[in-house]
């Protein structure tokens, strides 16, 4: 048995699904490993300028603002040049269909009123957005999953129960075939799980908003330019809204429970601004846990520092935990 990081493992795990959705055909393993770690650099630089604003004039000083415009340009110039490969390959007289994949879309799709395309920035900015808003979050989710799966090893055997309910349905010779879309219903404990765990650990534990006008709210002033947040993360776990409200309760989600009060589930945002990952994320993490239940015993390594959140922009495990993989 191996004892692996985390957040490490399924950082790298949701990256490879994203530039893959996105960039089907594009890339090789190390261009790809080269933009995760442009991304992950260059974000953890900014959220520290944004989180701690104070250190701006000494990362000034120190040319670290410089330094990381040149990561942003070498990403930028990276995908650039596969954005300009998919159009000539588009463009070939002869060209075979086009890949399925996001990058296409984006290509292909036309504003309603100009009937225009993206232009190069556009597409770059949107395929960038995909793959940063894409994995992280995910990623996250995925790892406090994996913990509370750890502590709770009756939720892991509920799924693997359904799991092989639904095996043991399939077809001569299909039993050690991946799931399938159309079997996704039939295997809701994992959803459940995922959508417990993103309760009790939402990834976007906060998200902000700037009053663009004067405005008030139940008697209090709010004037323009004013900056809140929204405390996705108290809002998962306030009493009034929940039964148990720490407990890892999967079960809250499943068909038949009494309905969530309408507005205390947040993961994905809300409202013109939600998510529009949400349901490639619900599926994507649907299927990791199937598959990572289906072929591993899952364990949290023993006698290792607590485990605590880090709220940075996302909510993420200060400094990664071991999980132990057994090959079932
Ligand atoms: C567990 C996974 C995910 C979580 C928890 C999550 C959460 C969120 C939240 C809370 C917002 C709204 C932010 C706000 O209102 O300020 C958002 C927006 C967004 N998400 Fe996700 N997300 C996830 C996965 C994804 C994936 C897989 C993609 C891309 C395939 C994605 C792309 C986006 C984009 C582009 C926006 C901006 C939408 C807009 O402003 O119109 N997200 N996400």
């Amino acid at each position: 048995m191996v004892g692996v990081p985390a957040h490490e493992l399924m950082t790298q795990l949701t990256f490879r699904i994203i530039a893959r959705s996105v960039f089907s055909t594009n890339f090789s393993g190390a261009e790809l490993d080269r933009v995760a770690r442009l991304i992950t650099e260059i974000q953890a630089f900014y959220v520290r300028t944004i989180r701690q604003p104070y250190l701006n004039p000494w990362f000034r000083l120190r040319g670290r603002f410089r330094y990381h415009d040149q990561l942003t340009q070498e990403l930028r110039t990276l995908l650039s040049r596969h954005i300009a490969a998919r159009r000539r390959e588009n463009d070939l007289p002869a060209a075979t269909t086009p890949p399925d994949d996001l990058l296409q879309m984006l290509l292909d799709v036309r504003y309603e009123d100009t009937g225009l395309p993206m232009t190069d920035e556009q597409l770059l900015d949107e395929a960038l957005i995909l793959l940063i808003a894409g994995h992280e979050t995910s990623a996250n989710a995925l790892t406090w999953l994996l913990y509370l799966l750890g502590q709770h090893p009756a939720e892991a055997e509920a799924i693997r129960a359904e799991t092989a309910a639904v095996l043991a349905s399939r077809g001569a010779g299909q039993a050690s075939a991946t799931f399938a879309f159309e079997e996704l219903p039939r295997l809701g404990r994992a959803l459940q799980a995922v959508q417990e765990a993103m309760r009790l650990y939402p990834p976007a534990w906060m998200v902000d908003r700037v009053a663009l006008a004067d405005d008030e709210y139940q008697g209090l002033r709010i004037p323009k330019g004013t900056l809140f947040s929204l405390y996705i993360y108290g809002l998962h776990h306030a009493p009034r809204h929940w039964q148990q409200p720490t407990e890892f309760q999967p079960q809250r989600f499943a068909p038949g429970q009494t309905p969530l009060v309408p507005g205390a589930y947040l993961p994905f945002g809300g409202g013109p601004r939600l998510c529009i990952g949400m349901q490639f994320a619900l599926t994507e993490m649907q299927l990791v846990t199937l598959e990572l239940l289906r072929h591993f015993e899952v364990e949290l390594e023993p006698n290792q520092p607590v485990i605590l959140t880090q709220p940075l922009i996302t909510l993420r495990p200060k400094g990664d935990f071991q999980v132990r993989l057994r090959l079932r």
